[in-house]
């Protein structure tokens, strides 16, 4: 997968994806990343890249034309048109049903913007796909492009060395994961659930389902009543969850 990132700031977002899994799975050749300079196509001398927004109102805008030129220069490379994301507040909100989606993807562009945004009519042109990562407004696109590389690129294969991880963990059924411990077997005074050193697998995958569905109903029941309505609960899960909501009733 080859992720081309259009921003103002490219050392922010290279520095930031060259490090741990990421940055090891670019070594390996499994993913490729490439910040292209938007000021590298401003066509003044001056090099600047934004101005004043025609109607007024505070800040500035992204001009069309740098843009159109960087994404000019990174499609002429390719052998398809690429899909681009744009990563605004006013996007779709990211999800891992997204980051799945787009982990098909050979090419993936993400254009980051700042100041007050980008000249409407370039981004009529160029982009395919609004983003957000989340209902708040940051200073600009390069964090939500980097969360999105990173969620992205685990999951294609050989980035995470073991392939189950990405596979049965948080909100693949709409469960959230069950605690984990290491060594020691007892550190402050707190020891590890017995269950986990019995040995007994099948006794750890219930106690593991378990946890999750309680941690889920804590603190995602919005998740949890998906999960439930997806069938993904067993019978046994469900007395489960049922005998849960009746103690917690009793307790109140
Ligand atoms: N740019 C500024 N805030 C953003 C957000 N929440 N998501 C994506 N891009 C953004």
């Amino acid at each position: 997968m080859n992720f081309h990132i259009m921003t103002l700031f490219p050392d922010m977002v290279m520095n930031g994806l060259s490090t741990s899994i990421i940055g090891r799975a670019v070594n390996q050749g499994y993913l490729s990343i490439e910040a292209i300079n938007i000021r590298d196509y401003a066509f003044n001398k001056h090099q600047s890249v934004d101005d004043y927004p025609y109607g007024g109102g505070a800040g500035m805008l992204m001009q069309a034309e740098p843009v159109y030129q960087a994404y000019e220069h990174i499609a002429s490379k390719l052998s398809k048109k690429p899909r681009v994301v744009y990563l605004s507040p006013q996007g779709k909100t990211f999800s891992q049903k997204m980051a799945e989606e787009f982990a098909k993807e050979e090419d993936l562009v993400l254009l980051c913007g700042h100041y007050e945004g980008i000249d409407e009519r370039v981004l009529e042109e160029i982009v395919t796909d609004y983003v957000s990562i989340g209902d708040y407004v940051l200073t600009g696109g390069e964090l939500p492009a980097m969360v999105m590389i990173d969620a992205i690129s685990r999951l294609i294969p050989g980035v995470l060395h073991n392939d189950v991880s990405a596979e049965f963990e948080t909100f693949q059924d709409y469960l959230l994961e069950y605690p984990q411990y290491s060594r020691p077997e007892e550190w402050h005074g707190k020891k590890v659930p017995s269950v986990l050193l019995s040995g007994h697998h099948a006794n750890i995958d219930k106690w593991r389902r378990e946890q999750s569905i309680v941690r889920t109903r804590k603190a995602r029941p919005d998740l949890l009543k998906k999960c439930i309505e997806q069938g993904l609960l067993s019978k046994k899960e469900l007395q489960f969850l049922k005998e849960l909501e009746e103690n917690s009733t009793k307790n109140t």
